[in-house]
């Protein structure tokens, strides 16, 4: 904004507004003029999917809270209301339940995007933590929505998240019966876990400003992981980057569409249609699909490590498998930014893809045989990539050439004519050579 700005209001009343609060300035210079690099691939189309995505979950769930009833006697039923009684009250449920899961594949997505080109490193590093921020409520947001409904699930995967306290030494017992305002999941737990499923998307919605001004600060990163160096790297926010947000968040549309109404209950678990009973645990308690690699985590640690019991061992783990993201931007030594040029972290990464997958995979069968053994291996892939490959690498990969900027980048796999266009021009089509 400021100095750099090329807002130029064309009535009398934008004028007047611009002299008192330059809204519209800001909008303009962040979302029409601002500059981004002219080579982003569909990979950097996540961001805007994600802002989308917590629009429609705060729109949907809005609207679901008007008839929904946080009370175990009613809430089941005031669930079955909806999808039964309320006019369109099961596109909104399934919206809402099926958005949870788009969410969270737009979040993996976004999050594997930043690894592979190493966004989080010098100097968006308080970009990246923000981000793990938005993807810690995330997490809360989603495990206390789950309850809400008040079937078997929520029940009785309240029950065992919440149980995870209890190996915190000291305070542990403490801090479950403040989440669940007693000693056992019940009425006061609903209550309290739907005030903050209210709450918390709003809080995202604060953290996403703050991540969207720190992009603002260092600008975007892009698939050579080269800074923009020059007027012809770059091209308009609008019309280039938005047609672009746009037909990836029609694709998106597209995916989360079949799934609601093809496969609207695919990603659930039947047991919830069961209404919420103590005195009966079910056969496997499963978390919903977005948590199972953490759940894998958690039961890979089977045995006690030194003085800490294996309980505690496996919160810490699973604790510690998103805390690790934390400290990435530090983890990685490696000069260059991009996987695109370093084929030992490609590989490494695409490891890594491979075997978090593998590890939702093992979060949802039984913790018991041959299945203990490879969590306890993919547990350790896990912990070895961001400790020990990443810190490593950096230190012995010998990176491939890298261009001398994005417009040489970009010319360069055009064909390589010509000398720098104009900004904006360069991404049309007809200039290829
Ligand atoms: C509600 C969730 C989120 C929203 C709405 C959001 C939004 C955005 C947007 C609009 C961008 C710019 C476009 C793009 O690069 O895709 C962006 C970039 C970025 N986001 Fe997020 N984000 C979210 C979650 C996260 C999470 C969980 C992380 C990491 C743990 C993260 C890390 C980053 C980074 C590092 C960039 C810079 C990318 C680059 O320039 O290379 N974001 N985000």
């Amino acid at each position: 904004m400021g100095a750099h700005s090329t807002y130029s209001p064309k009535t009398g009343i934008g004028r007047w507004v611009d002299a008192r609060m330059p809204l519209p300035r800001l909008v303009h210079d962040s979302f029409v003029s601002f500059p981004v690099p002219r080579n982003l691939n569909y990979a950097y189309t996540f961001g805007g999917i994600l802002a989308l995505m917590l629009g429609a979950q705060i729109l949907t769930g809005v609207v679901l809270a008007m008839h929904y009833a946080a009370d175990t006697r009613f809430a089941f039923q005031s669930v079955e209301k909806v999808m039964r009684d309320v006019n369109s009250g099961w596109l909104l449920r399934y919206l809402h339940a099926n958005g949870a899961s788009m969410f969270f594949i737009a979040v993996y997505l976004h999050i594997a995007r930043g690894l592979y080109y190493g966004s989080y490193k010098q100097p968006r590093e308080l970009l990246w933590i923000l981000g793990c921020i938005i993807y810690l409520l995330m997490m809360a947001t989603g495990f206390m929505g789950y309850v809400l409904p008040w079937g078997q699930m929520s029940f009785w995967g309240a029950t065992v998240i919440t149980g995870f306290f209890t190996a915190i030494p000291l305070v542990g017992e403490w801090v479950q019966q403040l989440l669940l305002g007693g000693f056992a999941v019940d009425n006061p737990t609903l209550n309290r876990f739907f005030a903050l499923h209210y709450l918390l998307p709003f809080m995202i919605a604060g953290v996403v400003v703050l991540h969207i001004w720190a992009l603002h600060v260092v600008g975007q990163t892009n698939p050579t992981g080269i800074e923009v160096k020059s007027k012809t790297d770059t091209v308009a926010f609008t019309p280039y980057a938005t047609v672009k947000d746009a037909l990836g968040m029609i694709v998106f549309l597209i995916l989360f569409s079949y799934f609601v109404f093809y496969l609207p209950n695919y990603l659930g678990h039947p047991d919830n249609y069961t209404i919420a009973n103590p005195l009966k645990t079910p056969a496997h308690i499963v978390p919903e699909w977005y948590y199972l690699p953490f759940y894998a985590i958690l039961r890979a640690i089977t045995f006690n490590i030194g003085p800490i019991d294996s309980k505690l061992g496996g919160v810490l783990a699973m604790f510690g498998a998103i805390a690790v993201l934390f400290f990435v931007p530090w983890l990685d030594t490696s000069r260059v930014r991009s996987a695109a040029y370093r084929p030992w972290y490609k590989l490494f990464f695409w490891l890594f893809a491979i075997n978090a997958i593998f590890l939702g995979w093992l979060g949802s069968r039984p913790a018991e045989g041959a299945y203990v053994i490879m969590s306890q291996l993919s547990t350790l892939y896990y912990f070895a990539f961001f400790l020990v490959i990443m810190p490593l690498l950096g230190l012995f990969e010998t990176p491939r050439k890298l261009p001398g900027s994005i417009t040489e980048a970009v010319l360069a796999k055009h064909g390589g004519h010509g000398a720098a266009l104009p900004q904006g021009a360069a991404a049309a089509p007809e200039h290829k050579g």
